[in-house]
């Protein structure tokens, strides 16, 4: 049942990003560091990120003496090294006198050197300076005791259309339609505007200049752009695991990065991980509503490879790149912290360890600041933190057991930015998986997030908001899983169009959905803003906004129907019987609280287990993983917990037998006795 991220290191990590390379200068601040780091019980460094112009100054020139010095201070100090490869950002010399590894941009303008990330992840030059630096740290590193596991690059993203992915796409496109161009003009429906292909060489990455209303060459570049991402990364493991096969590898992915499908990605790693900067305390979002999405987008990273995680990067107190840069509140670091490790982190760092003293981010947070010392409030924090993380071993490994499926797909994402219909600002595919997540956090019980590629067997819930676009296989599984006694919730706005954006015919939801859900959505009404329609169910009268289906029934039963406009009386809820299972189509968008009461009526009668007996108060949630149930109190009041049986503080041992309380961002960790 366990299974450790670090097979030889039963601890979870506590670490932080750290740029030795910023104060080589000042050695008295490198040696204090040591000690501020250790003080604070933390365990491990994430160094190389950025060291590239310092490791490798000139072409061919080596300097590996400052992370010598901190992987060998860190192993004194028996902690785990996460070694980044550099080429997150690349060194002026390499720019200078290669340039064709900097990016070329949608409007074909080639983009000078700066920034991080502007990379052409096609270029030979790049892919083969990349592995000669990844390759010299792993010989460099192969047998250091304190290096635990590799770090590749930093949050991928972007894309590049130079000359040599233009090609790059069009061998990709060749392979995908078996060199037929028929088949790849029938797939982008292209005789529409008279855009057919003639000939390979004619065929560019969208651009505003040019071509960017075939949706489906617009689909295929963004699944190129991840793949060739992903090639990249492939590529930058070649030495890495030649040299070190047995250290494991992550790389920083970004919560729902829209430039890489991170499901296609997790393939290639060992342990997947993520920078997470949510927007604490802000005047939009409820507490509660925040702390759901984070959770949403850590169950997601859990289930990558159905184990434990890192949160790679986070804030001690604020970040310095929104709009607003407010200070964690206190407490907030330490559940942010837990957040994470309840949803099955076994790491927890930082960005930073030590605050720039200059260029772009010498006002983000850090744990140690400008001031030098330890006596602060953000490191007090840290410190009392990595106090509590000391005495969780028993944790590191164990994984979670969720009855309901969440199923957010990536390649959605993509279209609903790209598609022209609906609401064309926003359609809040995000969002809209988010608002269908809160009811499971709001009464603690545990979500696994796939996507449309998972297995639902296992689950006694699915829920597949706006699945627009099926790929193939998709359609039967879901048949299957409903008819061996599965239940499944979709909503407008699904079964639209096929794996290439085209449109299903014969009405939607596609093909033997209908008959799986049995109904058949004829129109979408798209909302003004300001309009509202209202749906009763159970009695009860709910807002119905943006997007309103108008289904025609074909066996399924109606469980609440619209009460206004032309298509009053029609149904808005629905419920098919089939095979041993049901499936349910909820028609409209709602304000949120239909989404709450009708899960909690679902949860009730497929007998979902909670994470805690009982109902939870506001803005908590109780995470489990194994025999740890982790009580997290989002909000600003003092709050108490009604207990439905005796529990047993795992940190303090205090029992509580009916009620335990729980201070304003607090979070405790129980187990039954
Ligand atoms: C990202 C990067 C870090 C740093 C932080 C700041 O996550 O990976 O290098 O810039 O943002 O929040
Ligand atoms: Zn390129």
């Amino acid at each position: 049942m366990k299974n450790p991220v670090l097979k030889d290191y039963p601890h979870i990590l506590l670490g932080a990003d750290y740029n030795p390379e910023q104060w080589l200068h000042m050695p008295e601040v490198l040696e204090k560091d040591i000690q501020f780091w250790q003080e604070a019980n933390m365990n491990s460094f994430s160094v190389g990120i950025f060291s590239w112009s310092v490791i490798e100054p000139e072409e061919g020139v080596y300097n590996f003496s400052h992370l010598d010095d901190v992987m060998d201070r860190a192993a004194e100090a028996g902690g785990k090294i996460v070694l980044a490869t550099p080429s997150g950002a690349r060194p002026h010399w390499l720019a200078q006198k290669y340039p064709e590894v900097l990016r070329v941009n949608e409007r074909r303008e080639k983009l000078l050197f700066g920034e991080r990330h502007n990379h052409c992840f096609t270029s030979p030059v790049y892919r083969e300076k990349v592995q000669n630096i990844n390759r010299r740290l792993a010989e460099r590193y192969k047998d250091h005791p304190a290096l635990g596991i590799w770090h590749i690059s930093n949050e991928y993203n972007g894309n590049c259309h130079c000359p040599l992915c233009q090609a790059a796409f069009r061998e990709w496109l060749k392979k995908k339609y078996h060199n037929n161009l028929d088949e790849l003009n029938r797939a982008w429906w292209s005789t529409f505007w008279s855009h057919t292909i003639t000939d390979w060489e004619q065929i560019e990455s969208p651009s505003s200049l040019g071509e960017y209303r075939v949706h489906g060459l617009n689909l295929d570049w963004m699944r190129f752009v991840s793949d060739q991402t992903i090639d990249f990364l492939k590529s930058e493991l070649v030495p890495i695991r030649e040299v070190t096969p047995d250290v494991p590898v992550t790389t920083n992915f970004t919560g729902f990065n829209h430039d890489i499908n991170y499901w296609r990605a997790k393939e290639v790693l060992d342990v997947t991980s993520w920078d997470n900067y949510p927007s604490w305390h802000n005047d939009e979002e409820p507490a509660c509503y925040v702390a759901a999405k984070t959770a949403m987008v850590h169950d997601m990273y859990r289930c990558f490879k159905n184990k434990p995680f890192f949160m790679m990067e986070s804030t001690p107190s604020c970040v310095n790149w929104k709009p607003v840069n407010k200070l964690m509140r206190p407490g907030m670091n330490t559940l942010q912290a837990f957040q994470a490790i309840s949803h099955g982190a076994d790491g927890v760092m930082y960005f930073q360890f030590r605050k720039s003293r200059g260029g772009m981010e010498k006002f983000h947070g850090a744990v140690i600041d400008h001031v030098g010392h330890q006596d602060t409030r953000v490191y007090r924090e840290v410190q009392s933190l990595g106090a509590r993380l000391k005495g969780l071993d028993e944790l590191v490994g164990v994984g979670t057991k969720s009855e309901v499926a969440l199923v957010f797909d990536w390649e959605n994402i993509w279209l609903f930015d790209d598609i022209a219909g609906y609401h064309n600002k926003e359609r809040k595919y995000i969002p809209t998986c988010e608002k269908h997540y809160y009811p499971f956090w709001k009464n603690g019980i545990s979500v696994d997030v796939l996507d449309m590629d998972g297995d639902f067997a296992p689950y006694k819930l699915v829920v597949m908001p706006m699945a627009y676009m099926l790929r193939p296989g998709v359609e039967e599984k879901i048949e299957a899983y409903v008819r061996g006694g599965g239940t499944i919730v979709f909503t407008y706005i699904s079964g639209i169009v096929d794996e290439n954006d085209l449109c299903y015919l014969g009405g939607w939801p596609g093909g033997r959905l209908k008959e799986v859900f049995g109904i058949w959505a004829e129109e979408t009404d798209t909302l003004y803003p300001s309009d509202r329609n209202h749906v009763e169910v159970d009695g009860k009268i709910y807002t119905a906004v943006d997007y309103c289906d108008l289904i025609h029934l074909r066996g399924a039963k109606a469980l609440g129907a619209y009460q206004e406009d032309f298509y009053a009386g029609r149904p808005a809820l629905t419920v098919n019987g089939y095979g041993a299972g049901r499936a349910y189509y909820i028609a409209f968008r709602d304000t949120g609280d239909f989404l709450v009461d009708f899960y909690e009526k679902l949860m009730t009668e497929l007998a979902l287990v909670r994470n805690l007996q009982g109902e939870l108060p506001e803005n908590v949630t109780a995470q489990r993983r194994g025999d740890f149930i982790f009580l997290e109190n989002f909000g600003e009041n003092e709050t108490v917990v009604p207990l439905h049986r005796t529990y047993k503080n795992y940190e303090t041992n205090k029992v509580y037998p009916y009620e335990c309380v729980l201070a304003p961002r607090e979070v405790k960790i129980l187990v039954e006795i």
